[in-house]
């Protein structure tokens, strides 16, 4: 029988046997699957694992600082990198989605590589993969792959020429939890929500500026800790704003206003693939409409999504 205790030591043995006295670099997302990889591995070779954690602009407010901050308190090898305006320069101009993941993950690989380059003798490169992640990409060629190029398996650009180690690449992510749990990896992490890769970026829709993802930021951060101050956020599989490029016509005193629109989503799932919005109740929505229309200056209006997948995405772009 499958139990996290023995996943954990036949998976730490078999990462020393691999790896010996091997360095591996590995990016870091803040998500709930590159964070326990990388501790695996740490568990296994100690810091000849190097983790990166880019701050690519586009992540939640305070979210940089507070999962440098826990990768730290897990003991992990970890360097930071302010890469924010590098993400921006790479947006600027463009509004087409694929066109703006294209040049996410374009920007993330050169920045990765500027700093695996300076790591000597690297000879791998951890992943966070996980069992449906591997399925996904097999099927590359098939219909889903022109939808949306969600993941960067087998995506490694030729230059790097590193070994892959993928040691959850068996696991669902209910198993990624319980290992993670059991690795007494924080609650902030394993209980977090998935969070695209592309981050914020394609919850701006249309051209992202640094203007625009600051004022998502404060939007963003008001729902998602209403939901926690009111023990909804574990009911809910991924929730988040989108900030819409219309602006509507509202009154305050005697002044006629002209500002945003954000949507609010929140969904219950259970990979992904199909989701269900989530009946939150109207007294929430109420208080926290209320609460970004007056503390976020530019937003004049909430409205909720109340479409579910399929036909409508999860996310807006
Ligand atoms: P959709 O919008 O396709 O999203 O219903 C399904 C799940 O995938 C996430 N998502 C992404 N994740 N890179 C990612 O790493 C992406 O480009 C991307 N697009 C969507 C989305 O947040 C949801 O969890």
């Amino acid at each position: 029988d499958w139990t996290s205790d023995v996943f954990i030591d036949a998976t730490i043995d078999e990462l020393k046997q691999k790896l010996g006295d091997d360095k591996v670099v590995m990016g870091l997302s803040g998500g709930v699957d590159s964070s326990v990889a990388a501790t695996l591995i740490h568990r296994a070779i100690g810091d000849n694992l190097v983790c990166v954690f880019v701050d690519n602009g586009l992540l939640r407010k305070h979210e940089y600082e507070e999962v440098l901050d826990s990768y730290k308190h897990l003991g992990l090898n970890v360097i930071g990198v302010d890469a924010k305006q590098r993400f921006y320069d790479a947006l600027a101009g463009k509004s087409d989605p694929e066109d703006k993941r294209k040049a996410i993950g374009n920007t993330f690989i050169e920045v990765f590589d500027d700093e695996a380059h300076k790591i000597q003798g690297v000879k791998w490169l951890g992943q966070g993969t996980i069992y449906p992640d591997v399925i996904e990409s097999v099927s590359v060629n098939g219909p889903s792959a022109t939808i949306k190029s969600h993941h960067n398996v087998g995506g490694l650009p030729d230059f790097m020429k590193l070994k892959v180690v993928e040691p959850l690449n068996t696991l669902f992510k209910d198993g990624v939890r319980e290992v993670g749990r059991a690795l007494q990896i924080p609650e902030i992490i394993i209980g977090r929500h998935p969070f695209p890769g592309p981050g914020l970026a394609i919850r701006v829709l249309g051209e992202v500026t640094p203007e625009k993802v600051s004022i998502l930021q404060e939007v963003d951060h008001i729902f998602i800790q209403g939901l926690k101050d009111d023990n909804l956020y574990d009911e809910v599989w991924q929730a988040g704003a989108i900030l819409l490029p219309v602006q509507s016509v509202g009154v305050m005193g005697d002044e006629r206003t002209y500002e945003q629109v954000v949507a609010l989503r929140a969904v219950t799932s259970v990979d992904g693939m199909t989701a269900d919005w989530v009946h939150l109740p109207y007294e929430f929505l109420g208080k926290i409409s209320n609460e970004i229309i007056n503390k976020v200056k530019g937003v004049n209006r909430v409205v909720y999504d109340i479409s579910s997948k399929p036909p409508a995405t999860i996310e807006w772009e």
